[in-house]
């Protein structure tokens, strides 16, 4: 098998790179983010620098995400340190700092036997390949069957965004979002990996605030020439998407965990229900909305961010016991690690992880 060899989200998982909070900064304010401190009162969100503490509790958790992965038998990389606290300065824009290398799903993405980095959307993400290409430079020296495509890099000058997205009022969100209209306009490609879930041959994009149809149409002319088929999805009732990994979350092949609160649009589900595909709501997470991680951006939904190892076994959050029954009931053995603290790096056990190799090959699955 070659040494990157990864074609949907549950095959035996054999080799991962499991992300890192050294070095971790807060998101900046810039035009594709607007973060805001979770909780009561208008508190300005913080600049630089994650603290120390909080820097070592999220590693603590994903050092015990790499334990048990090993613990599997899998293979575990990491990223290479990388100091997020400079400032970037490109002809298109400027920004304070950068972010960190916690959710590699969000940059990195393996498709059967190449590895794609995706243009990203945000300005404090731009350069967030950097911490994974050694590790990118090993598996591609190591074996020539590694394929490696880089996507075309942005300007993420103003123009690239629009920038009252944030203001628009509730009814005119609803008007907009109806045709896919978010923060980014059409103008340049625009993707970031996490948006994409693989299927064998089929890979899903979901049309959100960090992936546009030119990205889209970019994924599509790259990859359908190789055999893939591309297919844009939408979740009409999510006003804020981006990646698709707390939405739309493939447990093995006939089965999907899907998100209560974001139901994918009519048309597009015909294509899992027409080829007797099982979709299931994920129960309502432990931890509430309300109860989230004051910096933490992502929703309660992060409940179901849960990461296959193989397909019938699946690592869920500690504490998310009503998702670890449904996975009981669905036939699955539940491994759990306690992940909280990595939650306000915008994830949890999907997003924390980049597969490199699991078993199986392009399979078909919507013949
Ligand atoms: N935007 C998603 C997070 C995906 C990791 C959510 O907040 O549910």
């Amino acid at each position: 098998m070659p040494v990157v060899n990864s074609w949907n989200e549950w095959d035996t998982l054999r080799e991962v790179v499991v992300g890192s909070a050294t070095g971790a900064c807060f998101e900046p304010t810039e035009p594709g983010n607007r973060p805001q401190v979770r909780g009561p009162g208008d508190l300005p969100f913080p600049t630089g620098p994650k603290s120390d503490e909080a820097v070592h509790r999220a590693d603590e958790q994903l050092e015990g995400l790499a334990a048990v992965l090993a613990g599997q038998g899998v293979t575990v990389r990491r990223p290479e340190p990388y100091d997020f606290s400079r400032s970037l300065r490109t002809p298109g824009f400027e920004v304070e700092n950068q972010y960190c290398a916690v959710c590699p799903r969000d940059v990195m993405i393996t498709l059967g036997n190449e590895i794609l980095e995706a243009t990203m959307s945000r300005r404090a993400r731009y350069f967030e390949y950097e911490p994974y290409r050694k590790l990118v430079y090993g598996y591609w020296e190591a074996d020539q069957r590694v394929g490696w495509t880089v996507a075309p890099k942005p300007t993420m000058a103003d123009s690239m965004y629009r920038q009252d997205f944030w203001e628009w009022p509730l009814e005119e969100r609803h008007a907009r979002m109806h045709d896919s209209e978010f923060c980014v306009t059409q103008d340049e490609v625009v993707f970031d990996a996490a948006d994409m879930s693989r299927f064998g041959r089929d890979i899903l994009v979901q049309e959100s605030m960090t992936t546009n149809r030119a990205g889209i149409r970019w994924l599509k002319r790259t990859l359908e020439p190789k055999g893939f088929r591309v297919h844009p999805v939408h979740f009409p009732l999510d006003y804020f998407p981006s990646h698709i990994d707390c939405t739309f979350v493939p447990l093995r092949p006939g089965l999907i965990l899907t998100n209560p609160d974001r139901p994918i649009r009519d048309a597009e589900r015909r294509m899992f229900t027409e080829n007797d595909w099982k979709l299931v709501d994920a129960p309502e997470p432990v931890l509430t909305n309300d109860d989230m991680p004051p910096y933490c951006q992502s929703s309660k939904w992060l409940s179901m961010n849960v990461l296959s190892v193989s397909p019938d076994t699946v690592i869920c959050e500690e504490q998310e016991k009503p998702l670890q029954d449904l996975m009981y009931s669905l036939g699955f053995e539940v491994l759990t690690v306690p992940f909280r603290d990595v939650f306000e790096y915008g994830g949890s056990l999907h997003c924390a992880t980049w597969d490199i190799r699991r078993d199986g090959t392009r399979e078909d699955y919507f013949p």
